[in-house]
């Protein structure tokens, strides 16, 4: 009883209701599958990528959402994810004109946010593991300051790092180091508190041209105000920036979803097990969907 008088707790408490997915983005490097689709449309196995990060929203206990899209791909985004009414929660979309940096999403969202705490996931990234539930609780939970979640990589040349002291301390953090600096990457899932904007507003484009990420969390690591949380050996983290991540990531999810006989990312499902829409909706969903596999998935969730 006390446990579950626990877990109850911490969900009630949470201090991040909003958050926005990052999901635009030219997919250059993906081309020419990304000429006509935007990539977070293109599928992982079974269902369009953008469904596994609006999927840890949800497992999160997130319901008002941002999505920031492509100029241009707002009509693909909503034929597929249109209010979020279906799913029992609140999506609202942004256009950004071209990829001016991940920190643009809190200019972008800035009336979305209204002076609340928010959490970012960028729309190619995959998280899976048991430990995920346990570490989104840690991260809601946060009042001030920001969160990163890191993960261990053997490619870290190819990420935002940070090295860290005394578990979970931040002491530096550098975008995609030449040299070696650590392995751990900070994966693209991020907390913050209300100064978000603020610091945003703040940045200035990097070499690059681009605002960087990395120089919004030092601004909240200058100020002792950065912490991490991880995920463990046991838990997955794949960012899916190439063809090859996404036939890596495909045969991932067809592997655990056809051993387990439960999908990953339903999105009916989390909400129907959150409560927050009842068999009525799974039905109309179903509708929506047609005669397809994921429909058939649906029904056994009703059974
Ligand atoms: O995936 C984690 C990594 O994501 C972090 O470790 C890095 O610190 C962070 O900078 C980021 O690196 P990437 O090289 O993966 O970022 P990329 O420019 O590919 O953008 C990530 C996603 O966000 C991509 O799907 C496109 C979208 N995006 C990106 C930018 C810059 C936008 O929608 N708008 C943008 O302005």
């Amino acid at each position: 009883f006390k446990k579950k008088g626990y877990h109850k707790q911490t969900w009630i408490n949470k201090m991040i209701n909003k958050a926005i997915i990052l999901a635009g983005g030219m997919g250059t490097r993906m081309s020419p599958l990304t000429k006509a689709v935007n990539k977070q449309l293109l599928p992982i196995y079974d269902k369009p990528l953008i469904f596994y990060p609006l999927s840890i929203l949800m497992l999160a206990k997130i319901k008002d959402i941002l999505i920031i899209v492509n100029k241009g791909q707002l009509n693909q985004y909503k034929k597929l994810l249109p209010d979020g009414k279906n799913l029992g929660i609140n999506i609202n979309y942004k256009e950004q004109n071209y990829p001016k940096g991940l920190p643009d999403a809190f200019l972008l969202g800035e009336r979305f946010i209204n002076k609340n705490n928010v959490a970012l996931i960028l729309g190619d990234n995959f998280f899976y593991g048991q430990s995920l539930s346990a570490t989104l609780k840690n991260c809601i939970n946060i009042k001030n300051g920001a969160k990163v979640i890191l993960h261990k990589v053997s490619k870290p040349e190819l990420f935002g790092v940070a090295k860290i002291k005394n578990k979970n301390k931040i002491l530096s953090i550098k975008e995609k180091p030449k040299k070696f600096f650590s392995d751990l990457a900070i994966t693209g899932l991020y907390f913050f508190d209300k100064n978000v904007v603020k610091y945003s507003k703040e940045l200035k484009p990097s070499k690059r041209g681009e605002l960087e990420i990395t120089d919004l969390l030092n601004k909240y690591r200058k100020k002792n105000k950065l912490s991490a949380e991880f995920i463990g050996r046991g838990g997955a983290w794949l960012d899916t920036g190439s063809i090859e991540d996404f036939y890596n990531t495909s045969a991932f999810v067809s592997n655990i979803e056809k051993r387990q006989g439960l999908k990953i990312a339903c999105l009916e499902e989390i909400a129907f097990n959150n409560k927050w829409i009842g068999k009525k909706d799974i039905l109309n969903s179903i509708k929506f969907y047609g005669n397809c596999e994921y429909s058939n998935y649906l029904k056994k969730v009703i059974l």
